[in-house]
């Protein structure tokens, strides 16, 4: 069996408890519209039911033939869903809704700048251009079936449209965050395999137009540095017609794709027939290790679960205006701003921008303005939104039916305050919880069937089976309030299928630890390993105090530490490089760094700024430490491990407890006097 990881300090550790909280129940008016009320779905979804309660999902959707087999685990643990099945992604969120919803806007496109104008652009209109596109990145860009493609796309609606087209014709997108570095997107082209980058020239940001193309030049030049050769790059421009970006085109790689679609203005292109368990995307993640991890996203499996749960948990109707606040860059963007919400004929919002440009009012002018009434963001902007603007919505005219919360634990003070101030007090709220990996929720309340309880996400979603293992093996009861390793006991539909390229670290990482029998084809000797520690009420509600591996979650995004630790190493001066978690009111959690440095260095400030350049050179802005603190040494055991739980106390200001037993116990009172100046 698998050895046990060990993390010497984690999020989990550091997580505050907060008391247990009352229910709220949910208004008769959300419950008298919603798309489930229900209580038999549990029943439905019970684990004696499994895997064909998900036909309620698959159903959903349009199928060009439909599957003979709900789940194949023959190659346990990477599972297959509705084996069989003919389907395509595009297909389902755009060209069947021609019929009913032709008219009727697909996506809302809010430029950042106040004074642009909103672009409602409907069914019809993202089919003309989902098709086009398709056309030019078949016949210009050469892609087929199975390839991948790498996005550095921020945003606007040419991200949707894209990925849309790639869809199309069974292309598998890897979307990278428009704010991470040329260097990180790099990566990710390397590890795809991508000969072709499709980016766009300049984008809006707190107010200032970014060039955003020079990120694509540093992406190609790494990337070949590695070895993966980028033929075309297509840019988008964000004012069509016009360049917006100082960087220069590159003769016979760079192509504007607004000049080419001229081409193939009025192309249509038939979808793909896909194999339900053929790839739709890459997603990739931070882990354990240095190297981002593509998470491996099925069309089939994955687009029925997120269609499901955008009809059930997001309570979607074609009539609603629904705002996703979160980028596409991410997981979250993917389901639940994309591919769920298209596929059931939603209306869904793109906002540009950040959330407090120009002002902290400007969320809630943009509901009003759009009659959005489903909300959908992190705490991190809840908590900054109520910092900078408390009473910002209440100025404003607009109604949500129905929010949502995602990406970390969110505190009671706060939820109450997006209850009360952002809900008005009559939106029913989903602390959704669940991972790249997962592709859907894992566990959330059902709006109209589960009272909300703040602080805590829930209970596991219809078909999703929760189980928290301590590190023995043993089953953590619900209602002994001690934390554990939350576990799913099932698969389902959404998960991904594997990490591209790395089926073992697939296995190792998810699923190895507790096995029952590692040659077993049954599904439940396999319980996955989400990497959460989780608390579980009496009542099966779950709340989750964050990770347990070398991963933090800042602003709900995930960072590996060995990812920034590996970019502090660049620097010529470090000799080695400690992140730790440190809880930070805004972000959630925000990563503190310490660095010690060979021999013949002195500290200075020019040495921080060189390491914080690297972090954001290497992988974005999102990753920028707290501060870079500069050690004559770092506190060590014996055996010369770094001890990242002594450092994680220092920057959270808590007991570092005994450090008698370190080899070098003085060093602790030392940066302790630094730290304080
Ligand atoms: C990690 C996954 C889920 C999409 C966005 C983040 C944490 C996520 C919650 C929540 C407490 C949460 C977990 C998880 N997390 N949602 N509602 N309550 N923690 O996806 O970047 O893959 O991060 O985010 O620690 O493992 P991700």
């Amino acid at each position: 069996m698998a050895e046990k990881e060990v993390v010497e300090t984690s999020e989990a550790q550091i997580a505050v408890h907060w008391q247990e909280e009352e229910y709220i129940y949910p208004p008769a008016e959300f419950i008298a519209q919603a798309n489930m009320t229900d209580k038999t779905i549990f029943d439905r979804f019970s684990l004696d039911n499994f895997p064909n309660c998900f036909k309620e999902y698959a159903d959903l959707l349009t199928w060009y033939e439909y599957w003979h087999t709900t789940l194949d685990t023959s190659d346990a643990p990477c599972w297959k869903w509705f084996v069989g099945g003919k389907i395509n992604a595009s297909y389902n969120c755009v060209d069947r809704h021609l019929k009913e919803y032709k008219n009727k806007t697909a996506i809302h496109f809010v430029p950042e700048p106040e004074d642009e104008k909103v672009e409602h652009i409907t069914y019809q209109e993202l089919y003309v251009r989902v098709n086009e596109m398709a056309a030019l990145l078949r016949d210009f860009a050469g892609l087929k079936r199975g390839d991948r493609v790498t996005l550095h796309l921020p945003m606007t609606a040419e991200l949707p449209i894209t990925m849309l087209a790639c869809a199309r014709l069974g292309v598998i997108h890897s979307q990278v965050f428009g704010g991470f570095s040329g260097k990180a997107c790099a990566d990710r082209i390397v590890d795809s395999g991508s000969n072709v980058l499709v980016t766009i020239d300049s984008y809006y940001r707190g107010g200032t137009l970014l060039d955003h193309k020079e990120k694509a030049d540093e992406a190609v030049a790494a990337a070949a540095q590695d070895g993966q050769k980028v033929d075309k790059v297509l840019i988008w421009q964000r004012y069509p017609g016009k360049y917006s970006a100082k960087t220069p085109l590159v003769e016979g790689r760079d192509f504007i794709v607004n000049d080419l679609l001229k081409d193939y203005y009025g192309a249509r292109v038939e979808p793909e027939k896909m194999d339900a368990a053929e790839p739709l995307f890459l997603m990739y993640t931070s882990g354990t290790t240095g190297k981002p991890k593509g998470c491996q996203h099925s069309t089939g499996g994955y687009l029925a679960y997120t269609a499901g749960t955008s009809k059930y948990v997001q309570d979607i109707h074609p009539t609603d205006v629904y705002w996703c606040m979160a980028d596409i860059g991410w997981i979250t963007g993917h389901s639940y701003i994309v591919y769920g919400p298209l596929a059931i004929a939603a209306s869904s919002v793109v906002y540009e921008g950040i959330p407090n440009y120009p002002d902290p009012g400007r969320p809630w002018r943009i509901a009003q303005d759009l009659d959005v009434n489903i909300f959908h963001t992190a705490p991190t902007a809840i908590r900054a939104l109520r910092k900078i603007g408390p009473d910002e919505p209440k100025k404003y005219n607009y109604q949500f039916k129905h929010m949502t919360t995602v990406g970390e634990p969110i505190e009671p003070e706060v939820w109450k305050w997006y209850y009360e101030v952002v809900g008005k007090g009559k939106a029913v709220i989903v602390d959704t919880w669940w991972q790249t990996e997962t592709g859907g929720f894992l566990c959330s309340t059902l709006p109209a069937i589960s009272p909300m309880k703040p602080g805590s996400a829930g209970p596991g979603m219809p078909g999703i089976h929760p189980i928290v293992y301590d590190d023995e093996g043993n089953v953590v009861e619900p209602g002994t309030g001690k934390a554990g390793n939350i576990c799913i006991q099932n698969p389902w539909p959404g998960a991904f299928q594997t990490i591209w390229g790395d089926r073992d670290r697939y296995v190792r990482q998810y699923y190895e630890r507790y096995c029952k029998n590692p040659d077993s084809k049954d599904w439940r000797d396999w319980p996955y390993l989400t990497g959460d520690a989780a608390v579980v009420a009496a009542d099966g509600y779950v709340r989750i105090l964050g990770r347990i591996d070398d991963v933090i979650n800042v602003s709900g995004h995930r960072l590996g530490t060995k990812e920034i630790e590996s970019a502090a190493l660049l620097v010529e001066e470090v000799a080695e490089a400690a992140v730790v978690p440190v809880a930070h009111e805004i972000k959630g959690k925000e990563p503190d760094l310490y660095v010690s440095l060979k021999p013949g260095y002195e500290a200075s400030e020019e040495i921080q700024k060189k390491v914080m350049d690297s972090i954001i050179n290497e992988i974005g802005k999102i990753a920028k430490p707290r501060n870079v603190w500069i050690v004559a040494d770092m506190p060590k055991t014996r055996s010369g491990k770094i001890m990242r739980r002594v450092l994680a106390a220092l920057s959270n200001k808590q007991p570092e407890g005994d450090v008698t037993t370190l080899a070098n116990p003085e060093i602790v009172e030392q940066i302790k006097q630094m730290m304080q100046g």
